[in-house]
């Protein structure tokens, strides 16, 4: 894994930025993998900052999301595809009918995975995958456990994870599940792109980049991935 530190969000999303903007303009048809948390909003920034002034179009992308919260309206305004519409897709000129969720509250979860992995194989698999990483070292919601997982699942999700995210909403309570890409799905990506910035991902940054690979801390299997980005400012690479 190669690991980039750099000093300013602003700097941290131009870095991660430009790696899906060069995919995007390499490939015609490009499949992007995203994320979505306070990290990766800097990087939606400058992805939008760009089409704006011409530098890319992302008419042909095609996009599939890491996840989304269950038992949560689609379009309520915590709901991961409202997060989307909000920070990226609504400021890009990219297709709607392009763009792919996890169904939070599909009745049958299994034929929900089935669902996702087949479309996100019909669309030729995923050219770079954008990762946050939680504070127990989960990615997308793959928490902490004693095996890693493949396609998306639905998942009870951490108490730790639960009060991290807890703070986002007001009206309604946080929900305790969420459906997410599994560890395989994202391992398959041809490339992978992670973010941390703050004092609070310190100790995940550590574990998962000096620890064993470990489902105890899901990231740590980045490490086994051929082309694996890690994008941090200061305080995250602090332990390092
Ligand atoms: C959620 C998301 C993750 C994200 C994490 C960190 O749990 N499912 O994909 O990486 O939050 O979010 P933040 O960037 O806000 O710290």
């Amino acid at each position: 894994m190669k690991i980039l530190t750099f000093k300013t969000a602003e700097e941290i999303g131009e870095a991660a930025g430009k790696l899906f903007v060069e995919t995007v303009q390499k490939k015609d048809k490009a499949v992007l993998g995203l994320a979505t948390g306070a990290t990766p909003v800097p990087t939606y920034t400058y992805m939008a900052k760009a089409c704006d002034a011409g530098e890319v179009s992302f008419k042909n992308v095609t996009t599939f999301n890491l996840d989304e919260y269950c038992d949560l309206p689609k379009e309520h305004k915590n709901s991961y595809y409202s997060f989307m519409f909000e920070n990226l897709f609504s400021k890009i000129d990219i297709d709607p009918a392009n763009v792919n969720f996890l169904n939070g509250n599909a009745a049958d979860a299994q034929a929900e995975s089935d669902r996702y992995a087949a479309a996100i194989e019909a669309a030729g698999g995923i050219d770079i995958q954008f990762l946050g990483i939680g504070r127990n070292g989960h990615i997308a919601f793959n928490e902490p456990s004693d095996r890693f997982t493949n396609n998306a699942f639905k998942v009870h999700l951490t108490e730790s994870t639960i009060e991290a995210n807890s703070i986002y909403f007001d009206d309604v309570p946080m929900p305790h599940y969420a459906m997410t890409m599994g560890i395989g799905s994202i391992m398959r990506s041809k490339k992978i792109v992670l973010v941390a910035t703050g004092k609070a991902k310190a100790e995940a940054i550590r574990t998962m980049v000096k620890g064993e690979i470990d489902p105890q801390c899901p990231a740590s299997i980045l490490k086994a991935h051929p082309d694996c980005t890690v994008i941090l400012d200061e305080d995250a690479a602090s332990l390092l």
